[in-house]
C-alpha cells in the first residue's frame, strides 16, 4: 500500500444521512453461562482453562454475565443512541455437537436478545463465527480440515433459517486472519496450535465455509438480507526504502491483507504469496470451484481497523510462534507514534489510507467499520466516574479519518466501536479494557465511561463538533 500522510482537521464534520453508528461484541467475550442450557465447550473454554494461556489467569466462564444481563446491556446501547449492534452467535450454544439440529434453548437466548434490540429500535448485525469453535469439531481436526467448512455451512444455514425474519445483516466470519493464522500458526489464540501450514489450510477452509454458507443462505434469503464478512486489515509500510524492507512490507501485506481480500473480491490467491510459500507448502488443498464459492458477491465488507504496520527485514528466522507464515524474519518497528495500553500504535491516518486503498484497488461492496477502539487502563475514579479522555481523542481522530475517506469518495456506510462493555479480551483476559462502559468483574456493575456520553453526542449529532 502507498503511504499517504495527512493531518486531521479539527473542523466540525457531519456524516451522511442514515450513517450506521453502533457497538460490537462477541459471544465468548461477554456471555458467560458456559455450561448452561446445553452449551458445549468451545476451543476457548479449553484454551482459557489451560494454565499460562491467558495473561491474567482469567477465563470466560462468567465474563460480562451477558447471558443473564442482556436486557441491561441493550439499555446501555439505547443510551448511546446507536442504531446498530453487532454481536456473534456461539456455535457451541446453538449446535453443541457440531452437527444436527439446533439446540432450542440456545436459539431462545438469541431470540430474546434480538427481540429486545428490535423493541429498542436497534438493528441487529450478526456474526456467525467469532472464534468459539465447538471443541468437538477441533477434536475432529478443526479448521485445517475441510469438513469443518461443511459443518459451518450447515450450522449457518439453520441459524439463518431460524432468525432470518428478524435479522437482515448477516456476517459469516470475524477476522479469518486471527481465526486461521493466530489460532493455528502462531498459537496465540485458541486452539493454540503452532503449525504454519495448518494455519494456511485453516484460512482456506474458513473462507470456503464463508462461501458455502453464503451460497446456502442465499437460496433462502429475501431482498432485505445483506451478507458479508469481516476482515481485520492493516496498511503496511516499509521502514526504509531499501529493497529488503520493501520486500518485507510486500510479504506482510500479502499475509495480512491480500490473503483475504484477493480470494473474496478477486477470486484468486495472491501469486506472490503462493510463490513465497512454495518452499513450505503447495496449494493443493484448494479444490476446483472453491475460489468461485469464496468470491460470490457480498453486500457488505466489514473492516476491523486497529493499526498500521511499519516493518523492516530482520535477521531472526522464526517459523513458529508467528502468524506470518514463512516471513517470521520480519520485524515490526512501528512509526514512533503513541501507543495504547496494549502497545498498539495509534494511527488514524492509517484508517484513511486503508479505506481509500480497499475502495480503489478492489471492486468492493459498501464498506462498514465493524470494529475500531482502544484498550486503556481505565479505573473508576473517586468521583465514581471513569475518565477516559484518551479514548475520546482516539475515536475523534479515527472518526475524522473515516469522514475524510467518505468525502474522498469511499462508500462507507457505518462505524461500530469495539466495544460496548469491557470484556474478556482473549489471551489478555480481563486485563485489557476496550469498552465504552466499564465493568467491575466482581460485582458486574456497569459504569459508562466519559467516552460513552461523548459517543452519545456523536450519534445524536451524526457527527463531530469542534
Ligand atoms: C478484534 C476481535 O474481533 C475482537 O474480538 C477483539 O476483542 C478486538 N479485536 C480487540 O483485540
Amino acid at each position: 500500500m502507498s503511504t499517504i500522510s495527512t493531518t486531521a482537521a479539527p473542523e466540525p464534520v457531519t456524516f451522511p444521512d442514515g450513517f450506521g453508528w453502533g457497538t460490537a461484541t462477541a459471544s465468548y467475550q461477554i456471555e458467560g453461562a458456559v455450561g448452561v442450557d446445553g452449551r458445549s465447550p468451545s476451543v476457548w473454554d479449553t484454551f482459557s482453562h489451560t494454565p499460562g494461556m491467558i495473561t491474567d489467569g482469567s477465563n470466560g466462564d462468567r465474563a460480562d454475565d451477558h447471558y443473564y444481563r442482556y436486557a441491561e446491556d441493550v439499555e446501555l446501547m439505547a443510551d448511546l443512541g446507536t442504531s446498530f449492534y453487532r454481536f456473534s452467535f456461539a456455535w457451541p450454544r446453538l449446535q453443541p455437537d457440531g452437527h444436527g439440529k439446533l439446540n432450542p434453548a440456545g436459539l431462545a437466548f438469541y431470540d430474546r436478545l434480538t427481540n429486545k434490540l428490535l423493541e429498542r429500535g436497534i438493528t441487529p448485525w450478526v456474526t456467525l463465527y467469532h472464534w468459539d469453535l465447538p471443541q468437538v469439531l477441533e477434536d475432529a481436526g478443526g479448521w485445517p480440515v475441510r469438513d469443518t467448512a461443511l459443518r459451518f455451512a450447515d450450522y449457518s444455514t439453520q441459524v439463518f433459517d431460524a432468525l432470518k425474519d428478524k435479522v437482515e445483516h448477516w456476517t459469516t466470519l470475524n477476522e479469518p486472519f486471527c481465526a486461521g493464522l493466530l489460532s493455528y500458526a502462531a498459537g496465540q489464540l485458541a486452539p493454540g496450535r503452532n503449525e504454519p501450514v495448518a494455519g494456511i489450510h485453516a484460512v482456506h477452509h474458513l473462507l470456503l465455509g464463508h462461501g458455502l454458507a453464503l451460497q446456502a443462505m442465499r437460496t433462502q434469503a429475501g431482498p432485505e438480507h445483506q451478507f458479508g464478512l469481516t476482515l481485520n486489515l492493516s496498511p503496511v509500510a516499509a521502514a526504509t526504502d531499501s529493497e529488503a524492507d520493501a520486500d518485507a512490507a510486500r510479504r506482510i501485506d500479502a499475509l495480512s491483507n491480500r490473503l483475504f481480500l484477493d480470494p473474496i473480491l478477486k477470486g484468486s490467491y495472491p501469486e506472490d504469496l503462493v510463490a513465497d510459500l512454495a518452499p513450505l507448502m503447495t496449494f493443493d488443498h484448494v479444490q476446483a470451484g472453491d475460489l468461485e464459492l469464496i468470491s460470490q458477491p457480498i453486500e457488505a465488507l466489514g473492516i476491523n481497523y486497529y493499526m498500521k504496520y511499519v516493518v523492516r527485514a530482520g535477521r531472526n528466522h522464526r517459523y513458529h510462534g508467528t502468524p506470518y507464515v514463512g516471513s517470521g524474519d520480519v520485524e515490526f518497528v512501528g512509526a514512533g507514534l503513541p501507543r495504547s495500553a496494549r502497545g498498539w500504535e495509534i494511527n488514524p491516518d492509517g484508517l484513511y489510507e486503508l479505506l481509500t486503498h480497499v475502495s480503489s484497488a478492489y471492486d468492493a461492496p459498501p464498506l462498514w467499520i465493524t470494529e475500531n477502539g482502544i484498550a486503556l487502563d481505565d479505573v473508576v475514579d473517586a468521583d465514581g466516574a471513569v475518565h477516559d479522555p484518551d479514548r475520546i481523542a482516539y475515536l475523534d481522530a479515527h472518526f475524522r479519518a473515516a469522514h475524510r475517506a467518505i468525502t474522498d469518495g469511499v462508500d462507507l456506510r457505518g462505524y461500530f466501536i469495539w466495544t460496548l462493555t469491557d470484556n474478556f479480551e482473549w489471551s489478555y483476559g480481563e486485563s485489557s479494557r476496550f469498552g465504552l462502559v466499564h465493568v467491575d468483574y466482581e460485582t458486574q456493575v456497569r459504569t459508562p465511561k466519559d467516552s460513552a456520553a461523548w459517543y452519545a453526542k456523536v450519534t445524536a449529532d451524526n457527527g463531530l463538533g469542534e
